[in-house]
């Protein structure tokens, strides 16, 4: 398998059935032969600098019904929150002064917040802090609102496709949710001008080998600025309850291939990553990744926004974030720094 790792860090593709021979048949030596080489990428691009992106989860409603997801919508249990426009300045003005210089909004794909609101905070954020870069991930919309907010000042926009098979999309969500809208709207915001982030779960149910193949065929072709992906990890009040999570090994093999297939790629080490191992994280980085995305949420809503469970950093603890994260990435040799971290990707 090594000359085909070899022939991956050459020129930065393989074909499909090269893919799916890697994905299938590596051994554990041909994992850590390519996490080196991986590592060797991540540093001829960004050294050993990790970027950090801060999270704020504004809402937990959710108008869609994704087997997988906690917060979707049919799961009574799910305790709802939304933070007010108040609400998510002060979790920036506190971001800010823990050095970041990237504000994700994540939140379900909640018709409260219409595009007006949407506007409204981006614009509010960029007015305080215009040496900060604002990412929005909210979901599916329409050209004119993702218009709307690129106008009000966004920058970048983070909509996983989750599997780049229709298929295998259908088997995954309700009749009503289509994988070509979800891809249609992944063109339209690169058409716009956001900096684009995709991205997918490892060990999804249904997924198979060929599957992630065809995630790394349709990465090279979309070419975007990040790409995010985890392991799938169970819920236990969502349909895929009783399914098998995603594994460790197989997360951290995706990323090291996905980081020599897209050199300059933004490539985060999740939560969810450092949810299925205490090292997670640090073994994300080690594979590949140079971002990781720590939670600014208030830590009142902060066990109320699980998509999964046994999700980290929703204790008490949870307001030491970044300083846990930053000592974290120093054990493996990495720096944290302080600014906007813009892709490399043209
Ligand atoms: N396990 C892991 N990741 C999940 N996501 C949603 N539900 C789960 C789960 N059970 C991911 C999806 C979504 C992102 C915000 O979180 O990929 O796009
Ligand atoms: Fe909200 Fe999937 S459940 S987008």
């Amino acid at each position: 398998m090594k000359g085909l790792i070899d022939k991956l860090y050459g020129t930065s593709s393989l074909d499909r059935d090269e893919y799916i021979e890697l994905i299938n048949g590596h051994s554990e030596d041909d994992s850590k032969y390519l996490f080196s080489l991986a590592v060797k990428r991540r540093e001829e691009h960004y050294g050993n600098k990790v970027y950090v992106r801060g999270l704020i989860e504004f809402t937990n409603y959710c108008k869609n019904d994704c087997f997988y997801c906690g917060i979707r919508r049919s799961n009574k249990a799910a305790e709802r929150y939304r933070l007010t426009h108040e609400d998510i300045m002060i979790c920036c003005e506190e971001g800010y002064k823990l050095g970041f210089r990237t504000f994700v909004l994540q939140g379900g794909e909640d018709p409260y917040f219409t595009d007006d609101k949407i506007c409204a905070i981006v614009n509010d954020i960029k007015t305080h802090y215009p040496d900060c870069a604002v990412t929005l991930s909210i979901g599916e919309k329409e050209h004119k609102s993702y218009r709307a907010y690129f106008d009000a000042g966004a920058d970048r926009y983070l909509l996983r496709h989750e599997t780049a098979s229709s298929e295998h999309y259908k088997k995954m969500h309700p009749s009503e949710m289509l994988h070509s809208h979800r891809i249609e709207c992944l063109y339209d915001l690169k058409s716009i001008g956001y900096q684009v982030g995709c991205g997918f779960m490892v060990g999804s149910p249904y997924q198979t080998v060929e599957n992630l193949a065809d995630e790394l065929i349709f990465l090279k072709g979309f070419m975007p600025h990040m790409v995010g992906i985890g392991p799938f990890i169970s819920q236990h009040d969502t349909p895929f309850a009783h399914e098998k999570s995603g594994t460790l090994d197989q997360t951290l093999f995706m990323l090291g291939l996905i980081r020599l297939t897209l050199p300059k790629v933004l490539l985060p080490s999740t939560t969810a990553l450092g949810t299925i191992h205490p090292l997670g994280r640090e073994k994300g980085m080690l594979a590949g990744a140079n971002v990781v995305m720590p939670n600014l949420s208030p830590v009142s809503v902060r066990k109320k926004y699980l998509l999964y469970d046994n999700k980290i950093c929703t204790g008490d603890e949870a307001a030491e974030c970044k300083n846990c994260l930053a000592m974290r990435m120093k054990s493996i040799g990495c720096e944290v720094v302080t600014d906007r971290g813009d892709s490399k990707v043209l």
